[in-house]
C-alpha cells in the first residue's frame, strides 16, 4: 500500500506521516527533505541562484548521508521552496523517490507532489491542511524550542511566502489531487488528527 501525503509547511503532514508508517509498519520517505539536501549543497557553494549547480546535486543526492535534524532549519526551508521550483531539479529527484514508493509492501510518501505527480496510483491520499496562523504558531515552537533565533511574525511571513512560491510554480505546484481527501487540522491535536487520517486510509483501503 502506497499512502501519499501533501500539504503545505507546518500542516502536519510530517507528524501524520510517521505515525501512519509506523502504524503499518511501512517505511517513510519526507520529500521536502531532498529539496532542502540541494539546497544546503547550494548554499555552501554559495550557488543558490545556479539552477545547473542545483540541478547537479539533486543528479548527486545520496538519501544514506541526509541529516534530518540540520536540514530542518527555517533557512534551508526557504532555500528549498526556491530550488524546488526549477524543472531540472524535480526531475532529477524524480528516480529516487519513485524507487522508495516501489519497495515491496509499500511506502508511506509526503510532500507537495506525492498524490499528483510521484505516486499518482497510490492507494490512499491525504491533503493535510490548516490555516497560515495555526502552522506559523507550529513551526515557531519547534523552531524555537531548538534554539533558532526567530519570531512567530517572521515564521507567519515564512509560511505565506513560502505557500505562494509552491503554489504558483509552473512544475509540480502544491494542488490538491482530485482523488484526496482533505484533513484540516487547525483545531486538531495531533492524537486526533492521527485518528482522521488513519480512518482515511482505512476507508480507502477497503474501497470506501
Ligand atoms: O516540507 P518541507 O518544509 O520540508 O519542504 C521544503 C520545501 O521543499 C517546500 O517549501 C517546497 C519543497 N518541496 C517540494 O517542492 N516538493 C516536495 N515533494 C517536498 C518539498
Amino acid at each position: 500500500m502506497i499512502i501519499a501525503i501533501d500539504g503545505p509547511a507546518a500542516s502536519g503532514k510530517g507528524t501524520l506521516a510517521r505515525r501512519l508508517a509506523a502504524h503499518y509498519a511501512l517505511p517513510h520517505l519526507d520529500t521536502g527533505l531532498l529539496y532542502r539536501a540541494v539546497a544546503a549543497r547550494c548554499l555552501a557553494l554559495g550557488r543558490l541562484d545556479d539552477a545547473p549547480a542545483s540541478e547537479e546535486a539533486a543528479r548527486h543526492l545520496d538519501l544514506s548521508t541526509l541529516d534530518p535534524e540540520a536540514l530542518r532549519t527555517a533557512a534551508l526551508g526557504e532555500a528549498a521552496s526556491v530550488v524546488a521550483a526549477r524543472q531540472g531539479v524535480r526531475a532529477a529527484l524524480l528516480d529516487l523517490q519513485h524507487r522508495f514508493a516501489a519497495q515491496p509492501g509499500g511506502a508511506v510518501l509526503d510532500g507537495r507532489d506525492i498524490g499528483t505527480v510521484i505516486c499518482p496510483r497510490a492507494e490512499a491520499k491525504l491533503f493535510v491542511t490548516a490555516t497560515p496562523e495555526v502552522r506559523a504558531e507550529r513551526r515557531y515552537r519547534e523552531l524555537a524550542s531548538r534554539g533558532e533565533p526567530i519570531t512567530y511574525d517572521a515564521v507567519l511571513a515564512d509560511i505565506r511566502k513560502r505557500d505562494e512560491r509552491d503554489s504558483a510554480r509552473a512544475t509540480a505546484p502544491l494542488v490538491m489531487a482530485e482523488d484526496a481527501a482533505l484533513l484540516d487540522t487547525s483545531q486538531l491535536d495531533i492524537p486526533a488528527a492521527f485518528a482522521a487520517a488513519l480512518a482515511i486510509v482505512e476507508a480507502r483501503r477497503h474501497g470506501r
